[in-house]
């Protein structure tokens, strides 16, 4: 979590810091500041909450200088306040960080013992101590620099900005991602790409340890071992990381209405010439493969959730899946014939990368699914496979669900194909009806009406419940997700079948209950269960086809959904979800995109 940014620039910084910042909201907007070197001396603006309580402190107190930092935070140590903003500042040194100084208590002791006051409750603020201690014992700042850096535990980008040192900038990554981006005498560096966009489209991705210390002409990149080392410069596309809401009122809006053509132009991406019909590496070896470990966080989590029935079923691969940020501690068990597949969005989620790097050690083969190419988690993989999803602002997953799940329910025929499940008819009949998704989105999303009408109601509840069975209970998963984050509605999904084993207890008139039901072979044993709900006077909205609506009767509200082979069911009862979350939260007056607590990249442990 957090953003950052730093310029060394040929004319005044601080306006495309700031918009670099807001490039880099989706990372955290619980406070946001700017430090310039305003004729070499260190001048700092920070403000609490979104990035616009910044912009309104600068319109009437501007930042000038050539030389700037600036950063957007999601709170870890220390409330949200001025005082906990970033950058901080200790004497002559300001710094911006993202991510977590393990070791922080330690050394504040230590330094309050050596006479440093300090000002504000974070973790980050002891590396402006520190680096501020050396440079008083004599240090020049890249010494003080690399011995601060030397003394901190923990995982993190940053960067240091130093009074008097206007061609200057020394930035570190361990942990978190950062970037150095060339323009014609001006460099930069970020938390990504897409904060750099605008900037610059000639970019080097540091490696896990280096740290640089960068001056208007370049930078001097250092290893782990602080051995000096060259980094390639990768050219970003800068189309990719344009952003903008194209005329809806949020991102989370355009994202949602977006998936029919994303899908599609992705899938483009994945057919081929093959006889499975498929174009991915040839490298994916799931005929050696024993067995396939999927690992996520959130919204990707529940897409390895439905993916699982499709390795299963398509493919007789046993599969086992893990939240990423358990997997790790319970010690699993591992072995070279294992393939172990990580499904994130962002390519920093922190939990997910870990459990890839554990996972690594062991298994025969690293595979990731990833949004962001760039990414740590994809560079990291033996396979990375893209889902061509374009950048996802909206904090509350949408495109980047569907576009995982079409990515899996590829792997899943490949696995199918290789494995000998699968003939090349029967792979190529599923892939017929992969292809039929982006028109059944569309036809989904013509719902919208019916589903804003219901979300009224909604908006009333205090507990939603959430139900469905086989590759809907996962379904089920999301929606309880999506509505509680940006609805602030308590939600729970549950399988179906497992209602009358405690949460039952918890309908009465007051409670709606989301059943997800196509009709399929499960659709009766899903009914029955509806039934038991509404037996109890439980509010009950059904989605389901016209032949499911049809067969289940008189059910208070309903929302139809066209009728769809069973494969392709997840995408399509994704849009619901997806969908009443955001009518709900629009009714109840929340922030869509940018949801109380939360951020986009979770990059935190
Ligand atoms: O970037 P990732 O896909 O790794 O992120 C995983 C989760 O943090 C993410 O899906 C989160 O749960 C979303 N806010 C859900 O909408």
């Amino acid at each position: 979590m957090c953003g950052i940014i730093g310029i060394l620039g040929t004319h005044e910084v601080s306006p495309q810091i700031h918009d670099a910042l807001k490039r880099l909201e989706y990372r955290g907007y619980d406070s946001a500041g700017i430090a310039t070197l305003n004729k070499g001396r260190l001048d700092i603006r920070r403000a609490v909450g979104k990035l616009i309580n910044l912009s309104d402190i600068l319109v009437h107190d501007p930042l000038p200088g050539r030389s700037g930092i600036g950063h957007t935070r999601w709170a870890t140590h220390g409330e949200p306040t001025v005082a906990n903003a970033h950058p901080h500042r200790a004497g002559r040194v300001a710094v911006v960080h993202n991510g977590i100084i393990e070791n922080f208590r330690a050394l504040r002791e230590q330094l309050e013992a050596q006479g440093a006051e300090f000002t504000s409750q974070t973790d980050t603020e002891t590396i402006v101590q520190l680096a501020s201690h050396y440079l008083d014992e004599g240090m020049t700042p890249t010494q003080a620099a690399r011995h601060t850096l030397e003394q901190l535990e923990g995982a993190f980008a940053l960067a240091f900005l130093f009074e008097g040192e206007e061609d200057l900038m020394i930035c570190a990554r361990r942990g978190s991602p950062l970037c150095i981006g060339h323009g014609a005498g001006e460099m930069y560096l970020g938390s990504d790409a897409i904060a750099l966009a605008e900037l610059t489209d000639r970019v080097t991705y540091l490696e896990e340890g280096d740290w640089a210390v960068l001056s208007r002409s370049g930078a001097m990149i250092f290893d782990a071992e602080d051995k000096q080392t060259n980094r390639p410069v990768t050219r970003i596309t800068l189309e990719a990381a344009r952003i903008d809401k194209s005329g809806h009122k949020h991102f989370m809006a355009k994202e949602i209405a977006e998936q029919p053509s994303i899908l599609q132009s992705a899938m483009a991406q994945y057919v081929g010439n093959t006889p499975d019909g498929l174009n991915l590496p040839e490298t994916l070896d799931f005929k050696q493969t024993d067995r396939l470990i999927l690992v996520a966080c959130g919204t990707a989590f529940y897409a390895c959730q439905v993916a699982k029935y499709w390795f299963e079923k398509l493919a007789g691969l046993p599969v086992e899946i893990d939240i990423a940020s358990e997997f790790r501690y319970r010690d699993p068990v591992l072995g070279p014939a294992n393939m172990a597949l990580f499904v994130s969005q962002s390519g920093e989620t922190a939990d997910t990368l870990a459990a890839l790097r554990h996972a690594r050690r062991h298994v025969g083969q690293v595979v990731s699914v990833v949004n962001v190419t760039t990414s740590s988690i994809a560079r990291e993989s033996d396979v990375a496979l893209p889902i061509h999803a374009g950048p996802e602002i909206g904090v509350a997953s949408t495109k980047a669900f569907t576009a995982q799940l079409q990515v899996l329910a590829l792997l899943a025929l490949r696995a199918g194909w290789q494995r000998g499940v699968l003939s090349a008819e029967g792979c190529k009949a599923r892939l017929a009806e992969l292809r039929l998704i982006p028109g059944f989105v569309a036809q989904a999303l013509d719902r919208e009406g019916e589903i804003r009408n219901l979300a009224e109601t909604l908006s009333q509840a205090r507990d939603v419940l959430f139900l469905g069975r086989g590759t809907m209970f996962p379904l089920a998963m999301e929606g309880a997700l999506k509505l509680k984050e940006i609805s602030y509605i308590h939600a729970e999904a549950y399988a179906a079948g497992e209602l009358k084993h405690g949460p039952i207890a918890l309908v009465d008139k007051e409670l709606p209950v989301i059943v997800f039901a196509p009709s399929d072979a499960l659709f009766e044993k899903t009914v029955s269960n509806m039934q038991e709900v509404m037996a109890r006077h439980g509010k009950v909205i059904l989605i389901s086809d016209l032949a499911g609506l049809t067969q289940a009767g008189d059910v208070p509200y309903r929302v139809q959904m066209p009728a769809i082979p069973e494969f392709i069911a997840p995408f399509i009862y994704a849009i619901p979800a997806q969908l009443i979350a955001y009518h709900t939260a629009l009714h109840r007056g929340t922030d869509v995109d940018q949801p109380r607590n939360l951020a986009k990249s979770v990059t935190v442990e």
